[in-house]
């Protein structure tokens, strides 16, 4: 197939209406992306592998192996895959905490050699992220002091967000005072006030309570929606992927990790367990994790 029918088959079956879902892919290769070339992706992810160091010094297992993956400004990614198979991994390599040790990251056609502002990072463990001799509010403003950005100005922005993860009151506490789920709280509102371009989430409300967590849902697909940022979501939990992602795609286990399925979810925001095609597609991608099914 030449590669405009390819590109016109695959954003017909995209836009198609009426379809609550597009199953995409599966095991993307390095074929299966270049159709997305027409359209210049934001961060382009090119036969990425990567090898741990073994504590021998030999070479450990392959923890990736063939990551392929376009994403284009204003997308918003899920990557759902079982515990350990490299989900940690393959953000950091995108923000460049990590170097993958074969294939190409790059933004804006730019290989990632290091982290910077355009790519703001939750972390998974709170604790790595938040700096415990500031308080609430100086976490949250720190990203806009190093961006020289006067006292009151990057005072008022961090209030706003202490504010919208519903952290007001505590804004002087220091993290030591603060539960595991505040603490997530005050990483999440130093990711808005950083206004990034790309929000990076490794399982940003794992920590939450179920009715913090759907505040930070809504709050994350408005912000989202209301600003054009591109986001890439980490989480086990199929249905938030559901809730919050256009594409969700589906790593298998690690060693060799890969992405194994891809989604598009066509659903309507904002979206609701109640749907029946949500119900429809939580079911088949529940059905890839059932045991026997490969990942
Ligand atoms: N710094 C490191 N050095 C050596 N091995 C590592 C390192 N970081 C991760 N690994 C290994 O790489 C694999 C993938 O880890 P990673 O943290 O990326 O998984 P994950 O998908 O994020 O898991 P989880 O869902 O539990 O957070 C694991 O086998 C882990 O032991
Ligand atoms: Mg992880």
């Amino acid at each position: 197939m030449g590669l405009e029918t390819m590109s016109a088959t695959l954003e017909s079956a995209v836009s198609s209406p009426g379809l609550p879902w597009v199953f995409v892919r599966e095991r993307s290769t390095r074929h299966d992306v270049v159709v997305s070339e027409i359209r210049q992706p934001l961060i382009r992810i090119r036969d990425v592998e990567m090898r741990y160091p073994s504590e021998r010094g030999e070479d450990a297992a392959r923890v990736l192996a063939g990551v392929n993956l376009d994403i284009h400004e204003g997308e918003f990614h899920v990557l759902l895959g079982p515990s350990g198979c490299g989900k940690s991994t393959l953000l950091n390599i995108i923000v460049g905490l990590a170097r993958q040790t074969a294939g190409t990251v790059t933004m804006r056609g730019r290989v990632i050699r290091k982290p910077d502002r355009e790519r703001g990072l939750v972390f998974q463990n709170a604790d790595a992220a938040i700096f415990p001799w500031l308080s609430v509010l100086e976490n949250v403003e720190f990203g806009l002091r190093m961006a020289s950005v006067k006292k009151a100005e990057r005072r008022a922005i961090a209030l706003k967000y202490v504010d919208l993860v519903g952290l007001r009151g505590h804004e002087g506490k220091f993290p030591h005072e603060l539960s595991g789920g505040m603490k997530q709280r005050t990483q999440i509102a130093r990711l808005l006030a950083n206004d990034s371009a790309v929000l990076v989430m490794d399982e940003p409300f794992g920590a939450l309570d179920a009715h913090t967590r759907r505040i930070m849902q809504n709050e994350l697909v408005r912000t989202w929606r209301e600003t054009g940022k591109t986001v890439i979501f980490v989480t086990h939990d199929i249905q938030e992927a559901l809730l919050l992602g256009q594409w969700i795609h589906i790593m298998s286990k690690t060693p060799d990790a890969n992405i194994y399925k891809t989604y598009r979810a066509e659903l309507a925001y904002p979206r609701t367990e109640a749907n029946p095609h949500f119900i429809e597609l939580l079911t088949r991608i529940q059905g890839h994790f059932d045991f026997g099914s490969g990942i």
